[in-house]
């Protein structure tokens, strides 16, 4: 089977400032998306994100580079066909309502009179808009919109989705809700390719992940194999005992009434609290280790570039 994305060697530049100097943005990507797969591409502002995906979509054009969508040569139309995007920013015409956009972009579509209506009805559906179907945009909050757009990206059932910073600007509950939607997608057997900054929701819904900075992809692969199971060290929050019992035990302390947080990165040190606490019949409140996370990762990576 055919790689959804397989993009080798990609340069782009851009003209900028007075004297039209060429910028280098992209310095050579490489790039192996599966099938069936949610695929996070990660990286701070200003990265090459944007410009990486309008290459993808042919909006702009790279000067080095080979981009194959699905096994076929990205411009062809077998490709565009089973291409679904939403893009950055996108631009939404406030009178219309949530079905009338739909409508809209159907006919752009060219889909069929008779499918348009029931297509339009499971999307609203699918992005739980169905209740808003007939409210002018306008009226939308940004969890919404960001939302219809999905559903506007969806519409020629596309094989592979390009999210440009979907979670972008929404409130947790947004980001949920769009979260939900990315991998009830996955749920179908549909690729989906996603940029963000936001490593939570990234860690969170994403099988592969890459991470570029400063127009180069740094690392990618499994988040499993990028992100150490290793305990860095354990969160304990206890009370019955005194700070200055526990001062050399732990690398940091602190206290709020009768509770006292520690954190320990030493396992040895983590048994001696525990029979300490044991033997003065203290009380445990929670005790939580902690593992690397992808913020970690990309932190460590971004500053050693
Ligand atoms: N049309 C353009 N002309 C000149 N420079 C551009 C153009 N488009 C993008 N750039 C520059 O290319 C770099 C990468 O931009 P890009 O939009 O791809 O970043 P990004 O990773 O998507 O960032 P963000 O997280 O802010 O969306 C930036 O320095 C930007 O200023
Ligand atoms: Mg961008």
């Amino acid at each position: 089977m055919a790689e959804a994305l397989k993009i080798t060697d990609l340069h782009k530049s851009f003209k900028t400032g007075f004297l039209l100097k060429k910028k280098k943005i992209l310095k050579g990507i490489h790039l192996e998306v599966k099938q069936g797969e949610i695929f996070g591409y990660l990286g701070p502002n200003g990265a090459g994100k944007t410009t990486t995906i309008k290459c993808l979509l042919g909006l702009i054009f790279p000067e080095k580079g080979e981009i194959r969508i699905l096994g076929q040569p990205y411009l062809s139309l077998s490709a565009k066909e089973r291409i679904g995007f939403l893009p950055e920013n996108p631009y939404f015409y406030d009178y219309l309502t949530a079905s009338e956009f739909l409508e809209f972009y159907s006919q752009l579509f060219f889909i069929k009179k008779d499918k348009k209506e029931d297509k339009i009805q499971s999307l609203l559906r699918l992005v739980r808009l169905e209740k808003s179907a007939h409210l002018q945009l306008r009226k939308f909050s940004r969890g919404m919109l960001q939302r219809i757009g999905m559903a506007q990206a969806l519409l020629n059932e596309p094989s592979i989705v390009f999210l440009d910073e979907p979670l972008g600007g929404l409130d947790p509950l947004g980001r949920k809700e769009i979260r939900d939607i990315i991998t009830s997608l996955r749920d179908e057997g549909k690729t989906v390719f996603l940029s963000s900054h936001i490593l939570q929701d990234i860690e969170m819904i994403c099988d592969r992940v890459a991470i570029i900075v400063n127009g180069e992809i740094i690392n990618s692969g499994r988040l499993k194999d990028l992100i150490s199971e290793k305990i860095n060290f354990t969160e304990v929050i206890l009370s019955g005992l005194k700070e200055e019992q526990l001062r050399e035990l732990s690398e940091s302390l602190a206290s709020s009434g009768d509770r006292i947080f520690l954190k320990i990165t030493d396992e040895s040190k983590l048994e001696e609290v525990l029979q300490l606490v044991h033997s003065q019949k203290g009380k445990i409140h929670s005790l939580i280790p902690r593992t690397e996370t992808l913020e970690d990762l990309f932190v460590e990576m971004v500053k050693t570039q």
